[in-house]
């Protein structure tokens, strides 16, 4: 048979600090009862340590849950939007933190659709036999381009981590086929302009540029659209209909974007894995986390068809079918944590409320 990608280890990186619907009532004109019917969030987790730190952690607890040791590992791929430096990538320096001495390893920005272009490339290179045994990351420090005065956008965001080890398997199991793709004509409904090499050098604290920009309609539009299409599209490259799918794992965006993007695909929401409340809107790292949280509900079986499927920034959009292997308990734990804080949620966002407060004269700058 011939060779495919499977996943044998998963871990994931919950930041510690809170940011609930009440929290964000104090920021803005909005209240829980809203941002629950409009998105299904609850909660989201902020970072008070970089994305490198999320990312090093997921990667720990994936390698231990592989049962691998780093020295195994021969690359590194990290999806992100928001690495805390541009160059190194966060993919290095994870390579270089968790010892994996035998590794290649680089970033890819797909935004939301991160993690399903990041499997899509690490199974290629499984099957070809250019690699052997990958590490793949989403992570994303995403509060930092937030405008908490913003309500429409800051409301869905979230900071965290998930990582997954593929392996190849010969028996069948793994990635059965991919679907990607992308409208860069519609480039511009989501936008963090800031870390590009855009206009003259020189410094650059306009938080015009820093925010996350985003037209949050047009995006709900086309992301119901491109999810539906695409997980149809990667059914039939596997010869397989929603009647063989047992779980849909989706970019967690919106609940309401999954809902309606999981009926048009025509599957009940019991085959459907949701966990925005508590996280949000995580990009890159949603689907990885939910994979682990998935495994840790007892949702995912030996053997289980399983669709992953995005959309994000770019905009881009992508499925992944593939059949799980035998193991959905780990083969080991790694104990290690993030460093402490007794940070609120609004300690935290201190920094980014003053930052952005020139965009919003009419407002305090300082909660
Ligand atoms: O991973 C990809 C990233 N992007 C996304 O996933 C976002 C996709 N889009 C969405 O999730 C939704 O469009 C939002 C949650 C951003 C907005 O929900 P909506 O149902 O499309 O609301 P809307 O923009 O149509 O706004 C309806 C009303 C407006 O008031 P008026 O003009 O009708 O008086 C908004 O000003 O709700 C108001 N509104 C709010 N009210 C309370 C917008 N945001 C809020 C808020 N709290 N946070």
């Amino acid at each position: 048979m011939s060779r495919r990608a499977k996943i044998t280890g998963w871990g994931k990186c919950v930041p510690p600090v809170s940011l609930s619907n009440a929290d964000l009532e104090k920021l803005m004109d909005t209240n829980d009862e809203w941002i629950v019917e409009r998105t299904g969030i609850s909660n989201r987790q902020l970072s008070h340590v970089e994305n490198t730190d999320l990312a090093e952690l997921a990667a720990r607890r994936a390698l231990a849950c592989s049962g691998l040791d780093a020295s195994e590992i021969d690359l590194v791929v990290v999806a992100t939007c928001t690495p805390e430096i541009l160059c190194p990538s966060v993919a290095a320096m994870v390579q270089d933190r968790i010892g994996a001495i035998n590794a290649g390893a680089f970033d890819l920005n797909a935004a939301c659709s991160g993690f399903v272009y990041g499997t899509s490339v690490v199974a290629g290179l499984i099957e070809s036999g250019f690699a052997d045994k990958v590490l793949l990351i989403g992570a994303e420090k995403l509060h930092f381009a937030m405008d908490y005065r913003d309500r429409g956008t800051a409301i869905l965001f979230g900071d965290g981590a998930g990582a997954a080890v593929f392996e190849p398997s010969t028996d069948g199991v793994g990635v059965l086929a991919v679907d990607l793709g992308a409208d860069g004509g519609k480039g511009g409904t989501m936008l963090i302009r800031s870390m590009g090499s855009m206009g003259e050098p020189q410094a650059t604290n306009d938080p015009e540029i820093h925010r996350l920009y985003f037209e949050g309609q047009a995006v709900f539009k086309i992301a119901v659209q491109g999810i539906s299409a695409s997980a149809k599209r990667v059914l039939e490259r596997a010869n397989l209909t929603v009647d063989d799918v047992d779980l849909v794992i989706p970019h967690q965006a919106n609940a309401r974007i999954i809902d309606s993007a999981t009926r048009r695909l025509g599957i009940e929401q019991s085959r459907v894995f949701v966990n925005i409340a508590n996280l949000g809107n995580t990009a890159a790292a949603s689907i990885p986390m939910a994979i682990c949280d998935a495994l840790e509900a007892g949702r995912v079986s030996p053997g289980d068809t399983i669709v992953l499927t995005a959309f994000g920034g770019g905009v881009t959009w992508g499925s992944i079918v593939l059949t799980w292997g035998e193991r959905v308990e780990p083969a080991g734990v790694h104990v290690g944590e993030l460093p402490p804080t007794d940070m609120t949620s609004l300690d935290l966002l201190q920094d980014n409320l003053r930052f952005y407060a020139p965009l919003h004269t009419d407002k305090p700058s300082v909660v």
